[in-house]
């Protein structure tokens, strides 16, 4: 057997995990120390180009860019059996939710462009992922979750009979797509819930997944649902969450969003580069997995330059804005790379002095990306440094009328959490520092429920 041309690595201590360990998902030294231990995938020298496959599916385009497909080729699979695979999971996802992974559209919106007066060389660019399976992204991060599981089942590194338990914590978009996604590979899974869940969205999660209803207890911090979650991991249970802290390969699958917008902008006439891409960011791996796709696509010659990439948050929460100001403050007024990789190494060596939990709780119209940690804040930090983005903060009201116009202008059931980017760009706007002539993108990541 070859070795993989990939490996899974820990961006906190450098621990490569085994190339055949079957679950490198969270890296062993995690909590035992005051550093942030996120397991990340880091491609090998043998990937030398971007897929420029037309499949529709971005699990199959984009194959060549993912671990399970390496540890694949590495074990003898043929390319066509690994297609076999991921198609035939796909088909599956397609009986449970109506339809399977499709790459996303990307669109200048004409009129959303217009109504924040961009003239015609610049403009607002959406992609759309309310129409991905289970309405919202997060699906995208569990399927490379599932398609990894299957395929090491597939090599023999897996017993097939022998499939331990899926674990989420979360009431919405990310326990639905989790529940789809795992019903579709047959593997059993839990969802730990808070009791003020959506009643409609615990319907459709009990038909999918054991559900279990978290109530605070009188004299216990912390989160009940994430504290059952984790009672659960170290029960045996897989963390099938769409967090890189818990699960590092989680942040792969949400690369294929980025990967979709550099096919997109480079094979359109209407595109071309952009110069922001703004994020709502809850937990930040789908942050930290735009950011991580588009710098390997600028590194792989597929991306002219990359975007200024700025982040969303709430007033009623923004860690990720706090941890952005304390690292910065360890940096020169115009740093260079090798400083920010610096400063970012440090910063992770001492986590708790960076990222801490939100202190009160948090309460938006933004409902999704209420975290009260950052969990992937190190990649959403290092990459607002990189590209010069800004960590926004924004009102309730901003969000309203975001939402209002993203609707209003497009015809997309978009939900306020979704249209948080827009939010931003507004803000961004309306302080002069995207001019007319900028071209900027958002993401309308979650449908109105
Ligand atoms: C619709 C939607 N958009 C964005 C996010 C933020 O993603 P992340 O938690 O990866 O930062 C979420 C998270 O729940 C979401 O539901």
């Amino acid at each position: 057997m070859t070795s993989p041309a990939s490996i899974i690595r820990c961006s906190g201590c450098g621990h490569v995990a085994d190339q055949d360990d079957p679950y490198p998902f969270r890296c062993p030294r995690a909590g035992t120390d005051d550093t942030d231990h996120v397991m990340t995938r880091v491609l090998g020298p043998e990937v030398t180009r971007f897929p420029s496959g037309h499949e529709d599916n971005p699990f199959l385009r984009y194959r060549a860019l993912m671990h399970s497909y390496h540890v694949a080729m590495a074990h003898g699979m043929a390319d066509a059996g690994y297609r076999d695979l991921v198609a035939s999971l796909d088909d599956s996802v397609a009986d449970v939710d109506g339809h399977g992974f499709r790459a996303t559209p990307l669109f200048r919106s004409r009129d959303l462009s217009q109504a924040l007066g961009f003239s015609g060389d610049g403009g607002v660019w959406v992609k759309d992922e309310t129409g991905n399976v289970s309405g919202s992204h997060k699906g995208r991060h569990l399927m490379g979750v599932l398609i990894h599981l299957v395929v090491m089942e597939s090599c023999g590194l897996l017993d097939p009979a022998d499939r331990r338990d899926l674990a989420i914590a979360s009431c919405g978009n990310a326990a639905l797509a989790a529940a789809v996604v795992a019903r579709a590979g047959g593997w059993p899974l839990s969802v730990f819930v808070p009791p003020e869940a959506d009643p409609a969205v615990l319907r459709r999660l009990r038909e999918l997944a054991d559900v279990v209803i978290c109530p605070r207890e009188p004299g216990v911090l912390g989160d009940p649902a994430y504290l059952r979650l984790r009672e659960k991991l170290d029960e045996g249970a897989l963390p099938f969450t769409a967090q890189g802290n818990e699960n590092g390969l989680a942040v792969e699958g949400g690369e294929t969003l980025g990967y979709e917008l550099v096919t997109d902008l480079a094979s359109s006439p209407d595109h071309g580069d952009l110069d922001h891409l703004i994020i709502q960011v809850g937990g930040g791996a789908l942050a930290s997995s735009c950011l991580q796709a588009l710098g390997k696509a600028a590194g792989l010659g597929a991306l002219g330059r990359l975007p200024r990439v700025h982040t969303v948050q709430t007033f009623g929460a923004h860690p990720l804005e706090r941890a952005y100001h304390r690292v910065r403050a360890l940096l020169p007024d115009e740093p260079g790379p090798d400083a920010v990789r610096q400063a970012m190494a440090k910063a992770a060596a001492h986590r708790s002095a960076f990222m801490q939990p939100w202190e009160e709780e948090p309460k938006s119209v933004a409902t999704g990306i209420l975290d009260d940690e950052t969990y992937d804040w190190r990649a959403d930090v290092e990459g607002m440094l990189l590209t010069g983005g800004q960590p926004l903060v924004v009102s309730e009201d901003l969000l309203v009328e975001a939402n209002q116009l993203a609707v209003a202008t497009t015809g997309i059931p978009v939900d306020p959490t979704g249209s948080a980017g827009l939010a931003g760009l507004l803000q961004l706007r309306r302080s002069g520092q995207i001019g007319d002539h900028d071209r900027a993108a958002v993401l309308f990541t979650g449908i109105q429920r």
